[in-house]
């Protein structure tokens, strides 16, 4: 049987059981993730094992077997419940890649509470805005980005305490607890809260078009996705060390930095530091890197650093190469199987799928710059815009839609119900997204639906943006939209029509710029100004995005009057 025969084989029997059997989850039991990432992968004669390689930008490593993160998780539970944190709570985690992050991560779902991961660099507008929405009562962090909690928490009256992990002898403000993992006394049984599948989880934040970023929900049955994923896109076996290059900050840095990978009690080598090209390489053969997941953007900058970076380290430990977040191009594919003699395997999924959904699995062909098929179990098509019913042609672009019930497909958008409503139409989910599918079944990416900047597979939204540049006395109206970029895709770039009494000038430009910086995290900083007379709009007064992002892109405006209405 051919490859692509078999692929099509295993897609008519399929069963998400396979899953749960796997698991050794019986129905009914209780369904927790903190200790199905470690307490089950002890019970299953790995305590032993190596769970967490890790590395510093210092070249400083750490690791940790699957009985040290069992012992250090439950030592981390009891202290949060200690300090009052109940099922059901939701426990932010704001720090960088240390091994307290992950630690912290699975001890608060050990507690039943729910876990917000946010990403390090954000500041404290950022911060603010999602720390307000989720009501979270504790925050997780280190003392420099407790700084930046401590800034806003006169605002957030929910949060009753900032835990840092790094507090040593500096004097701590009101509400800010110091706890010192390494030196605390380990607690060596900790019962995991009896979660079932359908008890929240993870609640990430992510960005759209309209209004401030919503919290995807997840639930504990969302492992089983992740679980199953992991080990057969990710191909990981019991021998492999794998590096999944993306911070938890992000979902892909959860649900494959943290949840599948460690569901299959896989080796994890975790990297906490910036890119180089030289140190990415480095930190493959220091650790004989067996599985990669990795991103386009970063792919791209491997390509541009050339072809003699890799022969200086000693990669053959690499067998399995896989990409998330953007449009992997049909270049990057061939670029790795010539430099590193794999391909990059494309998945593409989302926050709200929780795990990815269509992809080139092991065993199917690659077409280059083909995001491959949907996963087993996964039911998807693309559908017509107008209609929303799947295409009965191949070749046509329409919406990526999905049929939900697969077991990590997120349950809510926090206290935002309407908008999760807004998502699913005719029994489908929308995932925002455009394609086609070719007669072999193949999805091509074509395009986000919506104004959503992907800027090096981080999504930003505009309005983000534009909420912070209206805060700037000088700015009357301004529009944020994505303009390209040979390394990150797109960028940021913001259209600004100015308040009577000012001129557009390069000081006033720095000084927008200056001010943004200030409110922004760095992946929204627009990366350029461009100071317009006025925007483009709809009859009830939009701002239209897409009329600014075609003529940047040098694309046809197409038909506006069907933009007027919006
Ligand atoms: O637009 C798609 C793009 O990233 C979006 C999801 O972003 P986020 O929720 O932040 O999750 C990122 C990691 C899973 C999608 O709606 N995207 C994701 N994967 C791909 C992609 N675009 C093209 N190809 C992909 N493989």
């Amino acid at each position: 049987m051919t490859n692509i025969a078999r692929f099509e084989e295993e897609l008519k029997h399929f069963d998400w059981s396979i899953a749960r059997h796997e698991l050794g989850y019986k129905e009914g039991q209780p369904l927790n993730i903190g200790w199905y990432c470690t307490d089950r992968i002890c019970q299953t004669g790995r305590a032993k094992k190596l769970a967490m390689i890790w590395e510093n930008h210092a070249g400083e490593v750490r690791r940790f077997t699957f009985d040290d993160m069992r012992v250090l998780t439950n030592t981390f539970a009891a202290h949060l419940r200690g300090l009052g944190v109940q099922p059901g709570d939701r426990v932010c985690v704001f720090m960088d890649r240390v091994p307290e992050l992950y630690i912290g991560f699975l001890a608060v779902l050990k507690l039943g509470a729910i876990v917000q991961p946010l990403f390090s660099a954000f500041g404290d507008e950022s911060l603010l805005t999602r720390l307000e929405s989720s009501g979270a009562k504790v925050v997780l962090t280190q003392h420099k980005h407790g700084l930046k909690v401590r800034k806003i928490r006169d605002q957030l009256p929910a949060l009753e305490t900032s835990v840092i992990i790094d507090a040593g002898d500096r004097k701590l403000a009101d509400g800010e607890v110091g706890f010192d993992l390494d030196n605390a006394p380990k607690v060596n049984d900790f019962e995991s809260y009896p979660t079932t599948p359908e008890t929240p989880s993870v609640l990430h934040y992510t960005s759209g078009t309209t209004g401030q970023p919503k919290g995807a929900l997840h639930v504990h049955n969302s492992v089983f996705s992740q679980y199953l994923t992991a080990s057969w896109v990710l191909d990981l076996q019991e021998s492999d060390v794998y590096w999944c290059t993306a911070d938890p900050g992000w979902v892909t840095g959860t649900s494959y930095g943290i949840i599948g990978p460690w569901a299959n009690g896989t080796t994890q080598a975790i990297l906490d530091a910036g890119f180089s090209a030289d140190r990415w390489y480095g930190f493959i053969a220091k650790h004989k890197i067996t599985v990669w997941y990795s991103a386009p953007t970063a792919i791209r900058l491997l390509m541009k650093e050339g072809e003699e970076a890799p022969k200086r380290h000693e990669l053959s430990s690499l067998r399995h190469l896989a990409s998330v977040g953007e449009p992997l191009n049909a270049e990057a594919v061939i670029w790795s199987q010539k430099v590193l003699g794999l391909p990059f395997h494309d998945t593409f999924w989302q926050t709200e799928t929780g795990s990815i959904v269509i992809t080139n699995m092991p065993g199917l062909p690659i077409k280059p710059g083909s995001m491959g098929k949907p996963f087993p179990g996964i039911v998807a098509t693309v559908v017509d815009p107008k209609t929303f019913e799947p295409f009965d042609h191949p070749g046509a672009v329409g919406l990526i839609a999905l049929r939900p019930g697969w077991p990590s497909m997120f349950r809510q958008y926090w206290n935002k119900p309407e908008i999760y409503a807004s998502k699913f139409v005719n029994g489908w989910y929308l995932s925002g997204d455009r394609a086609s599918i070719d007669a072999d079944g193949y999805y091509w990416f074509v395009g986000r639906d919506d104004d959503v900047i992907n800027t090096g597979g981080h999504l930003v939204g505009p309005f983000e943006i534009e909420s912070a540049l209206l805060e700037h006395p000088a700015v009357a109206e301004s529009a944020a939209i994505g303009m390209p970029d040979p390394v990150n895709m797109e960028v940021p770039k913001a259209f600004i029509a100015l308040k009577q009494g000012y001129e557009p000038n390069d000081d006033l430009e720095l000084e927008i710029m200056n001010f943004c910086r200030k409110h922004l995290s760095p992946l929204a900083m627009p990366q350029a100004i461009e100071f317009v007379t006025s925007l483009p709009k709809n009859r009830s007064g939009k701002i239209m995005r897409r009329v600014l992002h075609a003529k940047e892109w040098g694309e046809e405006v197409g038909d506006i009057s069907t933009l007027e209405d919006e």
